[in-house]
């Protein structure tokens, strides 16, 4: 029993005295441990008489329940001291100055869509999305173009599979439109469209915004008229002259170029026409009761005039010295 005592004693001043989370758990070994003293004199029970055996057992569970008392004790004192050193050490100041947040901005190709979409609202256009991956239908089917025609080829065009690809143009949104809606129809749609072309005027993913006014009676002159009324708010420039070039688009008969001034020249901005009767047989619109004009812009090319870019790239390298002269 006076070792009993002994061994109390020794675990106690060997708790008192360490200082380290993982050194008390190699002491705790050497006592309550597979080969512990105490563990020990448990096992030692067996030999004793069955008199002395309670006697004795109760004793040693006194002794280990004072160890493991005294062991607790010590983790929470050494785990206090770790946290008070923790705090001491952090210390916040709270008088020091403010690290501040920055302000964001918007991209300024997102500024151009958001301007085109504004003045396209005030000349009642409502705006509507499609999805950048299409069926081949959508890209190109339902737009009358043939089987042959070169925008289908591979080199130009992202394949997801044989018949999905990332949309060429803006241009299938119209078909997307006319089947969920019927005329009269005037909306305008913005958004990325994607094309194997990369140089200083040419990205693989870019904008376009389409326009479509499909109605009883919509005239070539009212899309002349459109047109340029944007053009010449979209630049602040009353004399801004619009120009339009025949030219050839499968979904559009006839079909154009448009140019505007631009510092004593002309500019190409985008193509237009007059909505081709095979796009709307596709979406069972009666072309001889409607008829309208379609037209697409490239987004890029309105940023890049609007605020004298002159390589088209740097839209996409995300270099703030860049980009924030836009905010
Ligand atoms: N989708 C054509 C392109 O990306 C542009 C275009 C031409 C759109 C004529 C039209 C249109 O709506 O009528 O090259």
């Amino acid at each position: 029993m006076e070792e009993l005592q002994q061994i109390l004693d020794q675990a106690l001043a060997q708790f008192s005295k360490i200082s380290d989370e993982d050194h008390l758990e190699q002491a705790k070994a050497r006592y309550l441990g597979r080969d512990g003293s105490l563990t020990a004199m448990l096992k030692g029970l067996g030999k004793l008489s069955a008199e002395e055996r309670p006697k004795a057992g109760a004793r040693i569970n006194q002794v280990k329940q004072a160890i493991e008392a005294a062991l607790q004790e010590r983790r929470d004192a050494l785990g206090q001291a770790k946290m008070a050193a923790r705090l001491a050490a952090e210390s916040l100041d709270v008088t020091l100055p403010g690290r501040g947040m920055g302000s964001g901005g918007l991209h300024p190709i997102t500024r151009t869509l958001k301007r085109i979409e504004q003045l396209f609202h005030s000349l009642g256009f409502a705006t509507t999305e499609g999805p950048e991956i299409e069926h081949d239908f959508y890209n190109f089917t339902a737009l009358n173009i043939p089987e042959h025609h070169p925008a289908r080829a591979m080199h130009d065009t992202f394949y997801i599979d044989p018949n999905h690809v990332l949309r060429t143009h803006t241009s299938p949104v119209q078909v997307h439109y006319m089947q969920e809606n019927k005329p009269p129809l005037k909306i305008i749609s913005a958004g990325r469209v994607y094309r194997v072309d990369s140089d200083a005027t040419h990205s693989p993913m870019f904008h376009q915004v389409e326009g479509l006014w499909v109605d009883e009676e919509v005239s070539f002159a009212n899309l002349k008229g459109v047109v340029q009324d944007f053009l010449q708010r979209f630049f602040e420039q009353d004399d801004l002259e619009v120009r339009f070039r025949p030219s050839f688009f499968p979904f559009t008969e006839p079909s154009a170029e448009m140019d505007m001034s631009w510092r004593g020249g002309w500019l190409e901005i985008g193509g237009c026409g007059m909505v081709h009767p095979n796009v709307l047989k596709h979406v069972d619109i009666d072309s001889e009761k409607y008829l309208g004009f379609a037209f697409g812009l490239g987004v890029e090319r309105l940023a890049m005039l609007r605020y004298g870019v002159n390589d088209l790239r740097q839209f996409y390298e995300s270099d703030l010295r860049f980009l924030k002269q836009f905010n």
